[in-house]
């Protein structure tokens, strides 16, 4: 059956953010002037998700107001002759069907991916963590990891090869075989294990392709690191019962969970563009 969900998990409280995410859903900091979540969105749709499942908390109503109609807005934009900005906006709020679900409490991604249970109850449904943003990739990652749940059925998870210090902040898999470059059949994985405890440097980046078997397996899991409910322990436990895929994806990731990332997501953006890239270019050279 075709994946056409695809679950947001957007719950979380960006702490890495404080203190603009006291007030400000991190998902709607901006990428130069589009937020972080329409990344994710568009990659979603370009994929062929057109359902999209928000898993939100108390602090995310702008994501609904974002994606909704606004039409005191339109209205005045029309009222100004400015018709290419009116025609955006719409555009905005007929992107995808969205649906919002709130997590209640913050018990961890696993948690909040098994509030999508009511929605995507039997089916294989799309997982994406808008933080991870690839900018122009030659195909969207969702859809590389749709292809190959097409061709090989199974859970399907997307990989980054990562630096030796960078292990312990990921989710790092066990690979028993690469079947062909690039495509591994997964028996083990592990959230954010020491360097020395490793299985390898294959790190687990934010998208999914599941199989429904995972919500059986959160209902009954315990927390696991950092007191939270893990994706990966559910999909660990997923490993022995059912084929579990991970496709070291083509695309340039940037984090725009933490700080670093973001900026370098803004600055490569505002690259790309000839009058931005101007500005970077003048502060640069006048190292000020
Ligand atoms: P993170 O680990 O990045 O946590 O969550 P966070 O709260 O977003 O950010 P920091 O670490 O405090 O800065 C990974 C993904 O899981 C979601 C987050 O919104 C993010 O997309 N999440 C996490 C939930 O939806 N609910 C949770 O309980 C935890």
């Amino acid at each position: 059956m075709k994946i056409s969900k695809c679950v947001f998990p957007v719950a979380g409280l960006g702490t890495r953010f404080l203190p603009v995410t006291k007030e400000l859903a991190k998902e709607m900091l901006p990428l130069v002037n589009r937020p972080i979540i329409s990344y994710g969105v568009e990659e979603a749709i370009a994929s062929g998700c057109g359902e999209i499942i928000m898993i939100t908390g108390r602090a995310k109503r702008s994501l609904e107001n974002y994606f909704d109609r606004s039409f005191e807005l339109e209205e005045l934009l029309k009222a100004r002759g400015k018709m290419e900005l009116y025609e955006e906006m719409i555009k905005i709020s007929n992107m995808a069907e969205i649906l919002f679900i709130r997590q209640r409490e913050p018990l961890g991604l696993g948690h909040a991916v098994l509030c999508a249970e009511p929605v995507c109850k039997n089916e294989y449904f799309a997982v994406a963590l808008p933080d991870d943003v690839f900018v122009n990739p030659d195909e969207p990652v969702l859809s590389q990891l749709i292809k190959v749940h097409e061709k090989m059925g199974g859970s399907v998870i997307a990989l980054e090869e990562v630096a030796p210090e960078n292990v312990s902040r990921y989710g790092i898999v066990k690979s028993q075989f690469e079947i062909e470059p690039g495509l591994h059949k997964i028996i083990d994985m592990t959230e954010k294990p020491k360097l020395e405890d490793a299985p390898s440097n294959l790190a687990i980046m934010g998208r999914y392709v599941l199989s429904p078997t995972v919500f059986e397996i959160l209902k009954d899991q315990q927390a696991g690191a950092g007191g939270e409910i893990q994706l990966t322990d559910a999909i660990k436990t997923l490993c022995p019962r059912e084929p579990v895929w991970g496709v070291v994806y083509n695309g340039r990731r940037f984090d725009c969970g933490t700080q670093k990332g973001w900026l370098a997501a803004n600055v490569k953006l505002a690259m790309d563009d000839p009058e931005l890239k101007e500005v970077i270019l003048k502060i640069v050279a006048s190292r000020s």
